[in-house]
C-alpha cells in the first residue's frame, strides 16, 4: 500500500489558537483527520508528524525514505530559513509537496522566499487547510500515474 508522510513544522501545533483571521480555525489534529479519511478513500496510508525543532524535521524526512513513497511538508518558518530541510529534502529521493495554509507570497516579503520549493515536486499555498488535501490529491494522482 502507498505510504505518505504529512510533515508539520513550527507552530502549526497551535492552528486553531493562533492567528486564525490568517491560518484559519481548524486544529492539526482536524486537519490530520480530514488527511486520513482522505487517504482511506484513495487507499493511501498517511502518518502525520508535528515538531517544532528543525532536527526533528529533518529526521523525520529521512526516516521517511524507509517506509514513504511521497511527502506533504508545511515545514512553516523554516521554509525561509532552513538550509538544512532543503539538503534533506535533496537527500531523500522522493517527493515531496511544499504547503502553505496562508498566501505567503501576498505577506511580508520575507516569507516570498523559499529555500526549498526549488527541491519539492510542487507547491500548494494559500487554500487554507484545503492546501493539504489538495496537495494530497495531486500527489495521489501523479503515484497512481507512474504506477500504471
Ligand atoms: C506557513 C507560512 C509561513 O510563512 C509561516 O512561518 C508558518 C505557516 C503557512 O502554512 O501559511 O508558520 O507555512
Amino acid at each position: 500500500m502507498t505510504a505518505i508522510l504529512v510533515l508539520h513544522g513550527p507552530n502549526l501545533n497551535l492552528l486553531g489558537k493562533r492567528e486564525p483571521e490568517i491560518y484559519g480555525n481548524l486544529t492539526l489534529e482536524e486537519i490530520n483527520g480530514l488527511l486520513s479519511r482522505l487517504g482511506r478513500d484513495l487507499n493511501i496510508e498517511i502518518r502525520c508528524i508535528q515538531s517544532n525543532h528543525e532536527g526533528g524535521l529533518i529526521d523525520a524526512l529521512q526516516d521517511a525514505q524507509t517506509w514513504a513513497q511521497g511527502v506533504i511538508l508545511n515545514a512553516g518558518g523554516y521554509t525561509h530559513t532552513s538550509v538544512a530541510i532543503r539538503d534533506a529534502i535533496s537527500a531523500i529521493g522522493i517527493p515531496v509537496i511544499e504547503v502553505h495554509l496562508s498566501n505567503v507570497d501576498a505577506r511580508e516579503e520575507f516569507r516570498h522566499s523559499s529555500l526549498i520549493s526549488a527541491v519539492c515536486k510542487g507547491k500548494v499555498t494559500g487554500f487554507g487547510w484545503r492546501s493539504y488535501t489538495m496537495a494530497l490529491q495531486g500527489l495521489a494522482e501523479i503515484m497512481a500515474e507512474k504506477n500504471n
